[in-house]
């Protein structure tokens, strides 16, 4: 009798291992099928886009800052480089970056005091200008392929412009919408480009807005001397005109052909300061730490 069983459980046993191999042999079938039908689906990455965003302290600021880093989490692929002119990192703005999932640069450049100095109203003087150049200098101290767009902080950005953008060659451009019922844009005729339309054309060849172009990355490498100027109002075309050469047929008109508004030059209205608070008053409470996380 023990030897009947002995066998039976032999044969059992075999007949179990039997089973197990085959279906460890079929689920690891299945997986290696599995992967190489998701390699084969998984697209090329995209190229990236570096977002170049200029900064500043101010009440509004962290608002800011907060709807467009929410914007750009919905953008893969992309970094972005905030540039603050300040002379100190802002903590509210380095935590704001670290809460942001973003793939992100943090850099400071104030604006020099020779600018301050020589213009004493600050709407006068061109703002953004170190900003945005330190952001240039990063790049080409740290990327190699990619498209960048200078992003300002207070803009309104439709997250289909960043995929129009992408696949820039060298320059594109695409008309930017004006709250005044107005907008700046290239004029294109089938396709092929006439000029610019721009509420205020100036003296400027390019007569486009900040939020109006991107640019390759190696199409800026291949021009060492590219820079903006601190000339206000001329930011834009002076940046452009630094690109050169650059031939209208170097450029793609993009948004279908620059029938679309994919992005609004907003601004938020300046606040007035909110009356003082005795925060001895709250001592203990979540007001006093509220004040500090402005
Ligand atoms: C902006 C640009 O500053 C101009 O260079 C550009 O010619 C103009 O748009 C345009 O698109 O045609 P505006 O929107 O009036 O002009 O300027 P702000 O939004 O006040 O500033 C532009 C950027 O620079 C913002 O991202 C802002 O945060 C930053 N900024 C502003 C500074 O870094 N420092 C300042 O003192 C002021
Ligand atoms: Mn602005």
């Amino acid at each position: 009798m023990a030897t009947v069983c002995l066998v039976l459980f032999t044969v059992q046993y075999f007949w179990f291992l039997s089973i197990t191999n085959n279906s460890c042999r079929r689920v690891h079938t299945t997986v290696s099928t599995f992967t190489e039908h998701i390699a084969q689906q998984t697209p090329p990455s995209p190229r990236t886009i570096y977002v170049i965003t200029a900064t500043y302290r101010r009440l509004e600021q962290l608002a800011e800052l907060t709807r467009l880093s929410q914007t750009l989490r919905l953008v893969p692929a992309l970094v972005w480089i905030l540039v603050e002119d300040a002379t100190e990192k802002t903590a509210a703005v380095e935590k704001l970056l670290l809460r942001s999932g973003l793939s992100f640069v943090h850099l400071l450049a104030p604006m020099p005091e020779i600018i301050k100095k020589g213009v004493k109203e600050k709407a006068k003087r061109p703002r953004g200008v170190s900003n945005r150049n330190r952001g240039l200098k990063w790049l080409r101290a740290n990327a190699t392929s990619g498209v960048f767009y200078f992003a300002d902080d207070d803009n309104t950005y439709d997250i289909k412009l960043f995929e129009e953008m992408r696949d820039t060659e060298k320059v594109s451009m695409w008309p930017v919408g004006l709250l005044n019922g107005g907008f700046g844009t290239p004029v294109v005729r089938q396709g092929k480009f006439e000029g610019f339309y721009s509420g205020w054309p100036g003296r400027r060849s390019f007569q486009v807005d900040m939020a109006g172009f991107a640019v390759s990355v190696e199409f800026l490498l291949q021009r060492p001397k590219a820079r903006m100027p601190y000339k206000v109002g001329y930011e834009e075309d002076f940046f452009l005109r630094s690109l050169n050469p650059l031939k209208p047929s170097d450029i793609q008109w993009k948004a279908t052909n620059c029938t679309e508004i994919l992005v609004w030059h907003t601004q938020t209205k300046t606040p007035s300061p909110q009356r003082p608070i005795d925060l001895n008053l709250y001592n203990g409470t979540n007001i006093p730490i509220l004040f500090n996380n402005l």
